[in-house]
């Protein structure tokens, strides 16, 4: 299949490319700007959601799930960026949000019974939502509780109403008519609750991925990851046929078998979380290598920025790392120019305080960055410290190296395989190539071989660099 060690650029709509000069990303900016794709190299790419929307989640929170938002352009835009993808051998992943809508969704008030009440006149149980606080509100106009998994204004769909399992598969065969070429799905994990609505226990280990602290006290086996999500899946699958399904599933590898007997992939949360550390790496990737399947991911819209994370000298090791491990990888824009997390808004937008995040991608040094020629949204961040038409022409920079390596995963081979190494480093085989990745401030051993790659000049192996040698 095309996707088994594809490379999906994730473009963040309203922060990638505007171009009516509102200051918001829009999808006539993204068709602009599709031979900066094909030329760095990448296979796919995945829009966050461009649907109409309330913006409480900003496009998590779905309105409509057969339009485009006005700020973001049409249908026709949309048929214009998946004929202008196609033409570069590029395909097209949307986001599809099974597990919840916009309160706003005509479906909230036109199909209350779509939606997961209360039998009571208040909660329930004690379940905590994604943001923290109750999974439950009053809904205002009717008097009676909702519950929602993530903020109050998305509302959770009742996957056991068959009426529910028909809308969404129209949804999908919709998209996949007008030439999609997959779906990122949203919250799988979330889609399916316990019927009885029991409470959930006390949590006796800690969850091994970083919850709220609301959530992180519950055991939360009552309101996540439910056996029945995987008929849930079922439905989709049958209405997307073969397209690619790449589902979101908050869990450690151990907990993502059931998710692949539907969906084709799931993102790698472990290695996204790790420490730029050799053996919590190792620890990390191996789970889900065995498992296979998993797409290799290390930052999103929802995380710290990769440069923030592992800090800006490790960032071309860690490109080696994310585009030379077995499988499909995900790389988050921005990513690519080693962008940090900003300082966001003030006021927020997000009020889970993922602004920082989302700041437009700067296509060159003028003032908003080639992004706008309004007022961006979002500040662009130090356009003239980092910018694409900069990198570009630069040999040694960051851009240059993400493409030399998109262009070198080609070639690696197959089978995965680690091999012994001194502290510090993590080190493996991909077919006759051996990758070694410095995690560490000191100078190691060089891996043995003809040297195909580096990411720092200097003995050996330098501090902070990856190396790629041929055996
Ligand atoms: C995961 C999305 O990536 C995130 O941005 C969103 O807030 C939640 N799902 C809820 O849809």
């Amino acid at each position: 299949m095309w996707w088994e060690d594809a490379v999906v650029y994730q473009i963040y709509p309203r922060s990638f490319q505007d171009s009516d000069g509102d200051g918001v990303g829009d999808l006539r900016g993204i068709s602009r700007r599709l031979d900066y794709l094909a030329w760095l190299g990448v296979d796919a790419f995945w829009l966050s959601p461009i649907y109409p929307s309330p913006l409480a989640d900003f496009g998590y929170d779905v309105s409509d799930y057969t339009d485009v938002d006005p700020q973001q352009g049409s249908l026709d835009d949309v048929d214009a960026l998946f004929a202008g993808a196609h033409e570069r051998g590029l395909r097209v992943l949307l986001d599809l949000i099974p597990s919840h809508t916009s309160i706003e969704h005509p479906w909230f008030r036109e199909h209350p019974d779509w939606y997961i009440w209360s039998p009571i006149d208040g909660p329930p149980n004690n379940w905590v939502a994604a943001f923290g606080g109750s999974t439950w509100s009053r809904d205002e106009r009717s008097g009676r509780w909702y519950l929602h998994s993530f903020y109050p204004e998305q509302a959770d769909l009742d996957w056991r109403n068959p009426e529910v399992v028909r809308a969404m598969q129209s949804v999908v065969r919709f998209w996949l008519d007008r030439g999609a070429d997959g779906f990122r799905l949203d919250a799988i994990d979330r889609m399916v609750k316990d019927v009885e609505l029991r409470d959930e226990p006390p949590a006796a280990v800690p969850f091994p991925l970083p919850l709220h602290p609301d959530a992180a006290v519950l055991d939360r086996r009552h309101s996540v990851g439910q056996p029945e999500v995987v008929d849930a899946l079922r439905a989709i699958r049958e209405a997307a046929g073969d397209a690619l399904l790449v589902g979101e599933v908050f869990e450690p590898a151990s907990g993502c078998a059931r998710y692949l007997e539907v969906v084709d992939l799931v993102f790698s949360f472990e290695l996204l979380f790790s420490p730029w550390e050799a053996d919590q790496l190792r620890a990390a990737i191996e789970p889900a290598a065995e498992l296979g399947r998993f797409a290799w991911v290390m930052s999103n819209h929802d995380f710290d920025r990769l440069a923030t994370r592992v800090g800006p000298e490790n960032l071309r090791a860690a490109a080696v790392l994310l585009l030379t491990l077995p499988g499909a990888a995900f790389v988050y824009q921005g990513d690519e120019l080693g962008q940090p997390n900003g300082p966001g808004a003030d006021p927020p937008y997000d009020r889970a305080g993922r602004d920082g995040l989302r700041h437009p991608l700067a296509w060159d040094a003028s003032s908003s960055g080639g992004f706008t020629t309004g007022t961006p949204w979002l500040a662009v961040l130090e356009p003239a410290e980092r910018n694409v038409e900069s990198q570009r022409s630069d040999p040694a920079s960051l851009l240059a190296l993400y493409r030399r390596l998109l262009e070198l995963r080609r070639r690696l081979g197959a089978g995965f395989q680690f091999v012994d190494s001194e502290p510090g480093v993590l080190a493996y085989e991909r077919g006759d190539h051996v990758v070694a990745v410095n995690t560490t401030a000191k100078q190691r051993e060089a891996p043995k071989g003809e040297l195909l790659l580096t990411t720092h000049e200097g003995p050996e192996l330098p501090p902070h660099a990856a190396q790629i040698v041929r055996k």
